[in-house]
């Protein structure tokens, strides 16, 4: 019989990729979604839906009680500015609701547990590419719940309740190649969406924020990883779970540092018109550069991202408008 797995916060942008994966691997997919961000166009076929929240206990005891042999936990808020803004929404739904499902997992005999953690943990790189031994030094809420949640996770494994793979995430981007994800997020506020909404005529056009930092042309120079990478990576890490029984904290980037005027000239390559873009003030809280060294992902899960080239990257997002 198939692994069941309880994808929690399943039918966002990076939960869609992953059922997508776990699907094609061959496990049972349960998503628990409370559909505040995420959406049912994105739940795919094959994968069973279950509304619940995550600061409802009652509904992941319920969840948890399915015969789940193990949990991919992306239900999360996630966006940096806000997070700054109203913190109270981030200790809710991040931290309360992570610890129970922690604590629903204990409960249950749940043993496995994927986490999507975040660059953001690291704070202003000290060195790069950046490492897993990187100091750890947050520098806005939302990436302290995820080092929060981290650590959490490292004392239930202490307790002998847990094994856990914290995936640290640079920046996803993309979409499945076979357009078979089609749920779109609603108000993006990172750069790629922005841009397509710009290059769809959904708006008038965007600003490149900061043309001044010490980069090979100015602008912010970031790791983008393929969403679908990004996914694999998840249902290896099930895998490695359910094989050793031991945990991990693994970076996923390419390692490819590519600057946001890159981004954008790569755009106008792939769609074959010119964007309307300004260049406005550095955004408060961005690093000039962030790359990953992945390498311990390659060694851990044999991972490796298959997505290398930032137009292919782009052309996935394109492909679903034409
Ligand atoms: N940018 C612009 N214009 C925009 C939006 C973004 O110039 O309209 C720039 C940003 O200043 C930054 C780059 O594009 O230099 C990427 O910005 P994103 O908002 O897309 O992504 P971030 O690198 O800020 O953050 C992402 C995730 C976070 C995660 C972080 C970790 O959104 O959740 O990567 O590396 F914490």
């Amino acid at each position: 019989m198939a692994d069941r797995i309880l994808v929690l916060g399943g039918a966002g942008y990076i939960g869609s990729h992953v059922q997508k994966q776990l699907l094609e691997d061959g496990f049972e997919v349960i998503v628990f979604d409370n559909l505040s961000s995420g959406d049912k166009v994105n739940i795919l076929s094959g994968a069973k839906l279950i509304v619940g929240d995550i600061l409802d206990i009652e509904a992941i005891d319920k969840a948890m009680s399915l015969g789940i042999k193990g949990v991919v936990h992306l239900a999360a808020k996630k966006a940096v500015g806000e997070s700054m803004i109203k913190p109270e929404i981030y200790a809710s739904n991040n931290l309360t609701g992570s610890i129970n499902i922690l604590n629903s997992m204990a409960k249950h005999n749940v043993r496995y547990i994927v986490f999507s953690s975040s660059a953001a943990v690291y704070g202003m790189p000290k060195y790069i590419p950046i490492d897993e031994e990187h100091p750890i030094c947050p520098i806005n809420y939302y990436g302290y719940t995820k080092r929060a949640i981290e650590e959490n996770m490292e004392w239930y494994k202490k307790l002998g309740k847990l094994n856990y793979v914290a995936l640290r995430y640079f920046n996803a981007v993309g979409y499945a190649k076979d357009k078979s994800i089609t749920g779109r997020e609603r108000n993006p506020q990172n750069l790629m969406p922005i841009i397509m909404e710009a290059a769809t005529g959904k708006r008038d056009g965007f600003s490149i924020f900061g043309n001044d930092y010490e980069t090979k042309d100015g602008t912010c120079v970031r790791d983008y990883i393929h969403v679908s990478d990004l996914a694999r990576a998840h249902s290896l890490s099930l895998k490695k779970l359910f094989e050793t029984d031991c945990s991990y904290t693994l970076n996923l980037g390419t390692g490819i540092g590519t600057s946001v005027k890159e981004i954008v000239d790569a755009t106008e390559k792939v769609i074959g018109k010119k964007l309307n873009y300004d260049y406005a003030p550095r955004r408060s809280g961005d690093p000039a550069i962030l790359t990953a060294k992945a390498s311990k992902a390659t060694e851990v899960l044999g991972w490796k991202p298959i997505y290398t080239n930032v137009e292919d990257i782009i052309s996935t997002v394109w492909n679903l408008e034409i």
